[in-house]
């Protein structure tokens, strides 16, 4: 998704705009682009592409100056081409604008706009905002973007640099995240705060319908009515080193590694072994809140709603209460039954997701109780929530989700544990459960020593067109999520289905080129997808199980097998995804795609 960062203070501001769109390089984008204030003189330089097209066209005569701010697009309205790339500015050329997000009404804007003589460059809903701020410029930059503003409908997220008050950086957000990263004598602002980290830990997140004004020597937050704003200052607890890439080749890899100390942060703190029972005070949900849930739902987007698929399992085998999974984006837009006895679960890493969000709005709308278990701390999400439970799994960079979908696992368990308990679920369960979930981590760590053996097995299958995964109960979203991570890295089409299903289809591709990835731990319905492996073989397919040690059985019938240690069968995911997103990593690594950043993907989704 586009990235937005600014500086006002003392220093050059070209470096510090250009490291700060690095950073946020992973977000996915086609364009970039600064403009520069020299005092009253503005320089933008902009170009199609990826960041270091832009590097080189300002390698040979860099933008002088201290107050600048700085883009990467993903297209929205208008291809990725450097005309339409931001910054874009006012009919004068005195006022400079960038921004995240969508202006829903920008056709009439701009067409009132032609009426009145106004001549656009690009196709952007952004350059019409521009222009709007132009237009009712009147010597005074933060009421004119304040009126303009006014007069919008949409998600944005924008900031604004006028050649007549070089001094000044004009930030407003509705729906598209703005940080404010306050500094020692400079100020800065970003829509990421991997952005801001090496500058300042001090952060101030802006709400939807809050502009902020910033100088080098302080800031001032109010609303678009400028009613005054008191805002808390918030501290960055992740490091730069953190969101480096720690000596991995890929921010993927490292991330797919850090799953075993992930993992025990997310449940750091939660688990009452003793009562068999978990402590999450940012649930704010109390014991007759909860045994007065009727029904719940989970909705969410990608990975986060395969998450929410395991989570239905967990849900109504331990708590027996009632629980659909929804795609965010059908769920926003149907008429979804939702009253004060439904609890809907959110699910993002981001935490900024825009179908997600919007989801999340028409269910508060209806009266339900809403929990967020969102990555991001402060991201919209987690502000929007009656509770919630961050994921603290640290920073996900690569695009293909990896960490968050094992921490959001284990959220749903804890969440789940925190329902059975005063529902079906005995002490001893509790316990048992409690148990097996402090053992994952070590139990983890021991499938990625053997990560090698799964580097080989991709060798074998790098050049596949296509690729089938199985899985049955608990373990068919896992199929759904490796398939998932095949294709968004690989480029391979990969299907994931229930085991039992591919006969009412899938089964008709199956031949000896298509690898077919089975999840098969020995689990309640271990002899069910062991009648599948033997459909799939008498059909010539070539079988990948994921296996428990022992299992004689299908390491006769299959071509490979990758065993993982024996767990709780609700918890079996957390384990059995491990070996599929390598497989996908080492198979994207051989194809020479670009893992950390596929193409056409955005780490966060924060528009329609
Ligand atoms: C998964 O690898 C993708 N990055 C994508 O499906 C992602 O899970 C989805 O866009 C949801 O993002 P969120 O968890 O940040 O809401």
């Amino acid at each position: 998704m586009c990235g937005i960062v600014g500086y006002v203070g003392p220093r050059q501001a070209t470096p510090i705009l250009m490291e700060g769109l690095r950073r946020m390089e992973y977000r996915g984008y086609d364009s970039a682009g600064i403009a520069v204030l020299d005092g009253h003189h503005l320089d933008i330089r902009k170009a199609a592409g990826k960041l270091g097209i832009l590097v080189d066209e300002i390698a040979g005569c860099p933008p002088h100056g201290t107050t600048g701010i700085g883009h990467t697009r993903w297209a929205t309205h208008g291809g990725p081409t450097t005309i339409n790339a931001h910054p874009h500015t006012d009919q004068s050329g005195r006022i400079a604008l960038i921004h995240n997000g969508i202006i829903e009404n920008a056709p009439a804007i701009k067409q009132a706009l032609l009426d009145r003589g106004h001549v656009f460059k690009s196709e952007t809903d952004t350059e019409v905002l521009a222009h709007l701020v132009g237009a009712f410029y009147e010597g005074n930059l933060e009421e004119a973007v304040a009126s303009a503003l006014r007069d919008v409908d949409g998600a944005y997220g924008i900031c604004v640099v006028s050649t007549d008050e070089p001094d000044v950086l004009i930030v407003a957000r509705n729906g598209s995240p703005i940080i404010l990263g306050i500094g020692d004598g400079e100020n800065l602002v970003a829509s990421d705060q991997s952005a801001l980290v090496e500058h300042t830990r001090s952060v101030v997140y802006l709400d939807n319908g809050e502009m902020a004004i910033l100088k080098a020597d302080g800031y001032r937050v109010r609303t678009l009515t400028s009613r005054h704003v008191d805002k808390p200052v918030n501290q960055i607890e992740w490091d730069l080193a953190t969101i480096e890439r720690g000596g991995f080749e890929h921010f993927m890899l490292k991330e797919i590694f850090e799953q075993p100390e992930s993992v025990e942060n997310t449940m750091r703190g939660h688990l009452l072994e003793e009562t068999g029972n978990v402590r999450v005070y940012g649930l704010k949900l109390s014991d007759e809140q909860i045994k007065g849930i009727k029904r719940i739902i989970i909705t969410a987007c990608g990975t986060s709603w395969h998450s929410g698929l395991i989570g239905k399992y967990m849900i109504e085998e331990m708590a027996r209460i009632p629980t659909e999974v929804e795609y965010a984006s059908e769920f926003r837009y149907r008429n979804p039954i939702v009253d004060a006895h439904t609890l809907v679960i959110a699910i993002s890493q981001s935490g900024e997701t825009a179908d997600t969000l919007a989801a999340l709005g028409e269910a508060k709308q209806r009266g339900a109780r809403t929990l967020g278990l969102v990555n991001v701390v402060g991201s919209t999400i987690a502000r929007e929530v009656d509770g919630g439970l961050y994921l603290r799994c640290g920073p996900e960079v690569g695009v293909a989700s990896t960490k968050a979908f094992t921490s959001q696992v284990m959220a749903l368990a804890m969440v789940t544990l925190r329902l059975a308990r005063l529902r079906a679920m005995s002490l001893l369960d509790g316990q048992r459960y409690i148990q097996a979930m402090l053992k994952l981590p070590s139990q983890i760590r021991s499938i990625l020593d053997r990560a090698p053996e799964v580097e080989l097995l991709a060798e074998r299958f790098a050049n596949a067109t296509n690729a089938l995964y199985l899985g049955r109960g608990v373990n068919f979203p896992v199929a759904l999520e490796g398939a998932l991570k095949l294709k968004e890295i690989s480029y391979i089409h990969a299907e994931g289905y229930p085991a039992a299903e591919m006969k009412h289809g899938p089964i008709a591709l199956i031949d000896e080129n298509m690898p077919v990835v089975v999840v098969a731990p020995r689990d309640a319905v271990h002899a069910k997808i062991v009648s599948n492996i033997q459909e799939v073989r008498a059909r010539g397919g070539k079988v990948i199980a994921i296996v428990n040690a022992g299992d004689e059985e299908i390491s006769r019938l299959a071509e490979a097998t990758f065993i993982v240690p024996v767990t709780l069968d609700l918890l079996t995911p957390v384990l059995t995804i491990i070996p599929l997103q390598l497989f996908s990593y080492y198979v994207a690594v051989r194809r020479g795609c670009n893992v950390d950043q596929p193409r056409n993907l955005a780490k966060s989704v924060t528009v329609e």
